[in-house]
């Protein structure tokens, strides 16, 4: 089985990414052969400045193999040191009726929010279809938010197979229901574009002061609280606490007696000491770019072989060859 994901270098790493994707997509490495990558390409879409993108390209990786992406087994690389993939998305544009992108929700998100999108905005999803397909995927980890990109890519490859003869393996989404939305400080989805995102690899000072800021409402700390799990400290709180410690909060939050600065700060320490390993493997890593360099550059070369393969049969299939 093959397992695919890619994420995006657009910024620091945060809590909805851990626990929505980078999390689960580590765990399935044991599950199957998996592929995962920095879609440098995507990031181009809305992001200008190539010292950044090449910072947080880094970023990404350090991120990843700190949070336990191990390189012996999973093919890990950067999305442009295999341009087949952009081949490909050529040949799957020309399938891919308007209307299916005009209608994808982060398309439509992107307009809602006055952003003039560029076309490569628009074809966001081609592009994710061709990173899917061109390694024969089987199973791809993602956000909620993604799902409907992953259902373009099955129509779009179903659309292929009918057109001009069996090609491309057809993809399911996987997206684990507990942790599909993470929420942000406050409330809303936590999103690097919402501004209310909880750093993982950040500043000590800078992650208590985040966190130390969730707003909450204007309820005396004795009052009882029977809306207690729905809290947003208490739901951050199962993520990163043992389970009886976070219970025990939510416990103590709906009997009444508990501040909420008491609360916030139990979800400083927990998020803090969460990280504490990853923190220490990733400072290892930054000293060490050379190793990262090499873990993608030969991901980048397994990667590689895979994807000339399928562009081949691809480019056969219609008629290219
Ligand atoms: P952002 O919204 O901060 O720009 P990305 O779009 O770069 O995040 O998302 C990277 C990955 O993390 C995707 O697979 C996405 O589904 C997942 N993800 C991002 N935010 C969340 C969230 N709040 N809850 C669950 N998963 C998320
Ligand atoms: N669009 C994804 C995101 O923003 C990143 C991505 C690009 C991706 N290509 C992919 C995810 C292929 C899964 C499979 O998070």
């Amino acid at each position: 089985m093959r397992i695919l994901s890619g994420i995006q270098p657009s910024g620091a790493l945060h809590l909805g990414n851990y626990f929505g994707m980078m999390r689960p997509a580590i765990e399935l490495q044991e599950k199957g052969e998996a592929f995962y990558f920095i879609a440098n390409y995507h990031s181009m879409t809305s992001l200008f400045d190539p010292a950044e993108r090449r910072r947080n390209t880094l970023d990404v990786a350090l991120d990843f193999l700190a949070c336990g992406l191990d390189p012996k087994r999973t093919v890990f690389f950067r999305q442009s040191d295999v341009p087949e993939v952009t081949e490909l998305a050529w040949l799957l544009t020309t399938l891919t009726p308007m209307a299916m992108l005009e209608n994808c929700h982060s398309y439509k998100e992107k307009i809602a929010r006055g952003i003039s999108p560029n076309h490569g905005i628009f074809a966001y999803p081609v592009l994710m279809a061709a990173d899917i397909l061109i390694y024969d995927s089987n199973v791809v980890p993602v956000g909620k938010d993604q799902k409907q990109h992953v259902e373009v890519t099955r129509d779009v490859a179903i659309k292929f197979n009918n057109t001009y003869g069996d090609t491309f393996v057809i993809p399911e989404p996987q997206i684990r229901e507990e942790v599909a939305v993470i929420p942000g400080t406050d409330g809303q989805k936590m999103s690097k574009s919402y501004g209310n995102t909880i750093e993982i690899f950040g500043e000590e000072k800078a992650l208590r002061k985040k966190i130390m800021g969730i707003v909450m409402d204007s309820r005396t700390p004795a009052e009882p609280k029977p809306d207690a799990d729905k809290n947003l400290a208490v739901q951050l709180l199962k993520l990163v606490a043992p389970a009886d410690v976070a219970k025990d909060f939510e416990n103590r939050l709906r009997a009444g007696g508990l501040g909420y600065g008491d609360l916030k700060k139990a979800l400083f320490e927990n998020c803090w000491n969460y990280f504490a390993e990853a923190r220490k493997k990733r400072a290892e890593l930054a000293a060490n770019p050379e190793f990262v360099n090499k873990v993608l550059a030969d991901g980048a070369q397994k990667a590689r072989v895979k994807a000339r393969e399928v562009l081949t049969r691809a480019r056969r299939a219609s008629g290219l060859e």
